[in-house]
């Protein structure tokens, strides 16, 4: 049962939810006109206080979708926080205007937090350098349409794994299917944190392997997850500079990876993805982003339970 529930972080949701998440996604998919009116008199509050395009925008258009309606605000200087107001009050203040809040916030925590003074639903929308658990919905969605299940994958997380929160979640949730494999590229400064390594890959059995050469392992990857150096979590500038290049997938790359692996990104992208692999038929991640909008309809529609 979902009605009425948060949703900090993918854990929060059983293996049998998430697959009946998915498939209440694909339905919508298949057929989205016949849920244009199940949250007819419902609000979504979208509250960002940190930049978004597709996240935000795919909340307010799944809710659009569904027949509701939907306030919020994009930037946190337009709202009281500028003022010095607590995130407990906004959240307190807002959850008595709408039906369901998805929020996004610099700090790691704070949609648990936001969650304890909500009257309603709240759905992380990222914290920081934590967790976004609708993007790794949208992920298991599309790896499950694309890959026929969510066991049994070597997957390859390359780029910024320390800060890069959409890796966090993802390699979690996927660490609760048998038969996941993971292999690790990033350069040493941007590891993957211990609370990942052995708060879950050694506590679930998952194997994973480090490495630091994208062209060394590319071969052996069923999914390649490719992700953003997170300039705006660095403490300097210096240090972006020299890393945000680390990884640039190319044309000449992909001719080393299986005819059948894809690769996603969770957007948006800066140089780590070259525009000339849009057009290689693995590249998927334009597919992904539109599976988020269905993932996220379906969550909206559980929690309030409209579905
Ligand atoms: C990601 C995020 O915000 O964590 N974007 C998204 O939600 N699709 C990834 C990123 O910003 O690099």
């Amino acid at each position: 049962m979902l009605l009425g529930r948060h949703i900090i972080s993918p854990s929060d949701l059983t293996l049998g939810e998430i697959s009946e998440l998915c498939d209440a996604a694909e339905k919508m998919l298949a057929d989205t006109a016949a849920f244009a009116g199940v949250c007819r008199g419902k609000i979504l509050a979208a509250l960002f206080f940190e930049p978004s395009t597709r996240t935000r925008l795919s909340f307010e258009a799944a809710m659009l979708r569904l027949g509701g309606s939907v306030l919020g605000f994009a930037d946190s200087a337009s709202s009281s926080a500028a003022k010095g107001e607590s995130l407990a009050d906004t959240v307190r203040t807002v959850s008595a205007y709408a039906d369901i809040i998805a929020m996004r916030n610099p700090k790691e925590g704070a949609a648990l937090l936001a969650s304890r003074y909500s009257a309603v639903p709240v759905i992380n929308a990222g914290d920081g350098g934590h967790h976004h658990p609708t993007q790794t919905l949208t992920d298991l969605l599309t790896i499950r349409s694309l890959k026929g299940g969510f066991s049994g994958h070597t997957v390859g997380l390359c780029g910024d794994l320390k800060f890069g929160r959409t890796v966090h979640s993802l390699a979690e949730a996927l660490s609760r299917y048998p038969g996941n494999r993971f292999v690790l590229v990033s350069p040493k400064e941007l590891a993957i944190p211990e609370y990942i390594t052995q708060g879950v890959f050694a506590k679930t059995g998952t194997a994973f392997a480090e490495c630091e050469k994208l062209e060394d392992v590319i071969g052996d990857l069923d999914i390649l997850y490719m992700t953003r150096v997170q300039r705006e979590r660095f403490f300097n500038e210096q240090d972006y500079v020299r890393l945000k290049d680390s990884y640039i997938l190319d044309r000449e790359k992909m001719k080393g990876a299986k005819p059948d692996m894809i690769v996603l990104h969770p957007l948006p992208r800066v140089n780590e993805i070259a525009p000339e692999v849009d057009s290689d038929a693995r590249a998927a991640y334009f597919a992904q982003a539109r599976y988020g909008m269905f993932t996220r309809m379906a969550l909206i529609a559980k929690l309030t339970g409209v579905l």
